[in-house]
């Protein structure tokens, strides 16, 4: 898509991305071994636009965005969101600020067992301290959105997985997230399931100008975001 809305910036300062990446590098230590995930990462996201993220199976994209989630804290480098560096706070700021500011949206969905798919949708407001009232009308109004408002009282278990993938979807975006990331949320489906997820989060993309950035495998649906982003051995290659 477009050019940075702000390219030429001042190199650093994040400003005018939602999101900047700069010289990201993560290495993964273990038993002696390293693993060099991602090897100097710069990426900006523009506020609205939807990013897919493709590349070979390990390339570092789940990486990405965990380090890009601030669910992770990268070995070096620098991420800005909203021009604020984002790594300077404990872990407890961490936190409040994916409660508050990101969505998260997985392969295997990770939805509470116990909790009926309403529930699940209205924990990150609970946890965030929203008023129970508020959240459970937000919670209903995202359920209907994403086809499910005659499921609302089952648990996980008992809806299909394209339906637990819905919730699931409702659930990161119920706190109105300022980006959204998603690890293959189509990965696991069949075609027809993986397109209707799609155009959801499309729907949601263009209709409140939420930011997404979508790793996936599937070439036909990334081609029909505003931009592609291809890694290749922890590196962004090519964006087109
Ligand atoms: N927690 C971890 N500890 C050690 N190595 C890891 C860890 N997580 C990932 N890796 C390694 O880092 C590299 C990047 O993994 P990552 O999960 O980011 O790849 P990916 O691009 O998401 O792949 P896929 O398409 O298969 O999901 C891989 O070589 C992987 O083995
Ligand atoms: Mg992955």
């Amino acid at each position: 898509m477009a050019e940075p809305a702000l390219a030429g910036g001042r190199a650093g300062l994040g400003e005018g991305a939602l999101v900047r990446a700069r010289n990201l590098s993560k290495i993964y230590r273990l038993g002696g071994g390293e693993v060099h995930a991602l090897r100097g990462v710069d990426l900006d996201i523009q506020p609205g636009e939807m990013v897919a993220l493709m590349g070979a199976s390990g390339v570092g994209k789940s990486t990405l965005l965990h380090v890009l989630g601030a669910l992770d804290r990268p070995t070096s480098g620098e991420v800005f969101f909203q021009g604020e560096r984002l790594f300077q706070g404990s872990d407890a700021d961490l936190a409040r600020f994916r409660n508050r500011s990101l969505g998260f949206v997985f392969q295997f969905h990770h939805l509470l067992p116990e909790f009926s798919a309403l529930e699940n949708v209205m924990m990150p407001g609970l946890l965030g301290g929203m008023p129970r009232p508020e959240m459970e009308g937000r919670a209903r109004e995202l359920i209907e959105k994403v086809g499910l408002g005659n499921r609302s009282k089952h648990r996980p278990a008992e809806l299909s997985g394209g339906e637990q993938q819905r919730v699931a979807l409702a659930r990161a975006l119920v706190n109105g997230p300022a980006l959204v990331l998603a690890d293959e949320p189509t990965g696991n489906l069949d075609s027809t399931t993986a397109e209707a997820i799609f155009g959801l989060l499309r729907d949601f993309n263009r209709a409140s100008r939420q930011t997404f950035l979508v790793a996936t495998h599937n070439g036909s649906l990334a081609e029909r975001m505003d931009r592609v982003v291809v890694m290749v051995d922890g590196q962004v290659a090519a964006e087109r």
